[in-house]
């Protein structure tokens, strides 16, 4: 496969790219309501003339691209959902619907995955065998990725390697981020109900005070990643909700904290969550008090496959020789590649796609994000470079 075609012809599709993306952004939807994005993504697909399926874990799209070679089946996943945010970017293609924003590039996400479609059905002659594309709804905190598994996504075609990718507005445009192992982080909800006496807020002598008690949980726990876990390790522990209380002069009966636990390795984990549950229940009964702990596993670290990112990472070379490879970026968010990736070995990719000098550099998840739609082609010729790189090594 000529690569170098691969990068003309996604730069000359731009315009149906920007075309698609702008189409998604302007009519976002939330997890597991993506009806219409999936339509979009149903009606392009079948225009190549695959065969497609639609309703997967609700509103999942999957459709297969066979090759004109024998070799293995890869797998190339897309998320769908957009998030509750009020759009404030003032873009003319800005969303039409209030309190819904495609505030992390999922539209993005979206029309690459339309454009890898077409640009590896192009050449389908010279592929190896199979290409699954997988447009999965629900990624933002809502297991859309687990519920793909869970519908069989994976045992129909048994894909031996699996490539995602995610913009990524905290670098610019022409930088490319490929790292070999844990990439972003799992993530685990935290909830800590502490449980004490109400009473008169002028008698605290006659209650047992959960909110005392709650403020000093929330300290303590700030010494886990200062003072137990491995300082070369990494590891976050937020308390991002404290709720307490109705009354002003009245001291509650109880009191609950939430929060997330961020880490990349099995081990850290394992001794952040087990330090979170001492420490909870130590402190709030040296207070008087009663905790009780609950720990929701989310999502697993994503993790590349060395190999695969090495690969990857040659392609990118390549195919994106004008760029910046960066093989060290790592980010304590989680992304629900990681269920994927669990099961598949495979590679996630950062595309670079900020843009400071037009203003697209707001942080995912901003009221004010864009990015720079630059990044799209130069996405689709690295994805699909690296399907025809990939399906030809066994
Ligand atoms: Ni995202």
């Amino acid at each position: 496969m000529d690569e170098t075609l691969l990068l003309r012809d996604a730069l000359a599709m731009s315009a149906d790219l920007i075309a698609w993306r702008r189409d998604l952004h302007q009519h976002p939807e939330l997890g597991f309501q993506e009806r219409r994005t999936a339509g979009v993504i149903a009606h392009s697909l079948r225009e190549l003339g695959l065969e497609v399926q639609t309703g997967i874990a609700e509103t999942g799209v999957v459709a297969l691209l066979e090759g004109g070679r024998p070799g293995r089946t890869l797998l190339l996943r897309w998320d769908m959902d957009a998030l509750p945010v009020e759009e404030a970017t003032g873009a003319p293609y800005a969303s039409l619907e209030p309190g819904r924003m495609h505030a992390c590039g999922h539209d993005g996400h979206v029309a690459i995955g339309l454009g890898v479609a077409r640009l590896v059905h192009a050449y389908r002659a010279e592929l190896p065998r199979r290409v699954q594309l997988v447009f999965q709804p629900a990624e933002e905190g809502l297991g859309g990725a687990q519920r793909m598994l869970d519908a069989g996504v994976l045992e129909a075609e048994r894909p031996e390697v699996a490539l995602g990718v995610h913009l990524w507005n905290a670098r610019p445009l022409g930088w490319v981020g490929i790292p070999d192992g844990p990439m972003m982080a799992g993530a685990d909800v935290l909830e800590i109900e502490i449980l004490g006496k109400g009473g008169h807020g002028a008698a605290p002598h006659q209650a047992h005070d959960p909110v005392v008690a709650a403020a000093l949980v929330v300290s303590a726990l700030q010494t886990i990643v200062a003072r137990n876990t491995d300082p070369t390790a990494t590891a976050v522990v937020s308390i991002t909700q404290l709720r307490a209380g109705e009354a002003f002069n009245v001291i509650p009966d109880r009191a609950i904290l939430r929060g997330t636990v961020r880490t990349f390795e099995a081990a850290v984990r394992q001794t952040v969550l087990g330090r979170i549950e001492e420490l909870a229940v130590g402190v709030a009964a040296a207070m008087e008090c009663a905790a009780q702990v609950r720990l929701t596993p989310l999502t697993p670290p994503v993790v590349n496959d060395p190999r695969i990112a090495a690969r990857v990472r040659a392609v990118a070379r390549r195919v994106l020789a004008d760029g910046h490879l960066d093989e060290t970026e790592r980010s304590m968010v989680s992304e629900d590649m990681a269920f994927f990736l669990q099961a598949v070995p495979g590679c996630f990719v950062f595309i670079g796609s900020a843009n400071a000098e037009r203003g697209l550099d707001a942080p995912h998840h901003n009221p004010g994000f864009d990015f720079d739609e630059a990044a799209l082609p130069r996405a689709v010729a690295l994805l699909s470079a690296a399907a025809f790189d990939l399906l030809g090594h066994a």
